[in-house]
């Protein structure tokens, strides 16, 4: 007898599972250990660079300090809390749709305050120098604008689109069918757009700090050359992760849960 996708049951879903083949688990592990251990390594990394090569953390009393909270917070918003959240919504295998969009939601929320204090850190430690630094002239303030916006606007359409489910979920199914493949290349665009605005402020960096000594080599150089290579490594792993075809397996099956 046909069996209707939408009406399919948990336990036909666990027989479904137990098919996964051994190698896709394999995969899939390893895929998810990676990642995590990159997010927070990348983190980790940028801690290890504010405090001990940077002199560590101050607010507006020192404004050179101030801003190393410009990097960590914008790494630990844009990468670290963002990619956990993007990781955790399209390959999350063991709960409901509805809690992995509550956590999907309450990633990217902790991740605002991060964003906000990380520009406020950087706006003041421009505004406050003496004599006070120019804004906006870079390559990397601009693309951390435009980056800053696409995930404004991700957060306000995902945010609705969970509102409008929790108050009527039926009637808005086609509608919020169709914001899914939009919402998931913009998330994953937004992603990408991050690591490159952190590759080049890195990049930055660097050159104002070590300048001519950077091409010797130096510790702190190499510190912030590996946590760049973090972020690249990132980047390749979840694009993969998200677009991976039979990690997506369940989200096939609950196709009412899946919008
Ligand atoms: C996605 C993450 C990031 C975003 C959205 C972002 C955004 C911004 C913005 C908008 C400014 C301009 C502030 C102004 O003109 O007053 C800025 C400045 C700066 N950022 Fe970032 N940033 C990010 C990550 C990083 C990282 C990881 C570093 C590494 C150290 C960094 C280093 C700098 C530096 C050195 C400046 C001052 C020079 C300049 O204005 O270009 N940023 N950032």
């Amino acid at each position: 007898m046909a069996k209707s996708k939408t009406h399919v049951s948990h336990r036909q879903y666990d027989d479904e599972e137990s098919g996964w083949a051994c190698m896709n688990w394999f995969e899939y592990m390893l895929v998810v250990v990676l990642a995590s251990l990159l997010l927070l390594g990348a983190l980790t990394l940028t801690l290890f660079w504010a405090l001990y090569y940077a002199g560590g953390f101050a607010w507006t009393e020192e404004p050179a300090r101030q801003f190393n909270l410009h990097p960590v917070l914008m790494v630990a918003g844009f990468i670290t809390f963002s990619g956990f959240s993007l990781l955790l919504y399209r390959i999350c295998r063991c709960c409901r749709r509805i809690y992995v969009k509550l956590f999907h939601t309450i990633f990217h929320a902790l991740a605002i305050p991060c964003i906000v204090v990380g520009f406020i850190a950087v706006l003041d430690s421009h505004n406050l120098a003496d004599p006070p630094i120019a804004n906006f002239y870079s390559l990397h303030s601009w693309m951390g604008l435009v980056t800053m916006g696409l995930f404004a606007l991700q957060f306000v359409v995902g945010f609705f689109s969970f509102l409008i489910l929790l108050c009527c979920e039926g009637a808005t199914a086609a509608f919020r069918a169709s914001l899914v493949p939009i919402h998931a290349s913009f998330g994953i665009t937004t992603f990408m757009l991050a690591v490159a605005t952190c590759l080049t402020g890195l990049t930055e960096k660097a050159f104002f700090k070590l300048s001519s000594k950077y091409s010797e080599m130096p510790e702190e150089g190499i510190i912030m050359n590996a946590l760049a290579m973090v972020l690249v490594a990132l980047g390749i792993l979840l694009s993969y992760a998200v677009r991976r075809e039979p990690f997506r397996t369940q989200v096939k099956t609950f196709v009412t849960e899946r919008l």
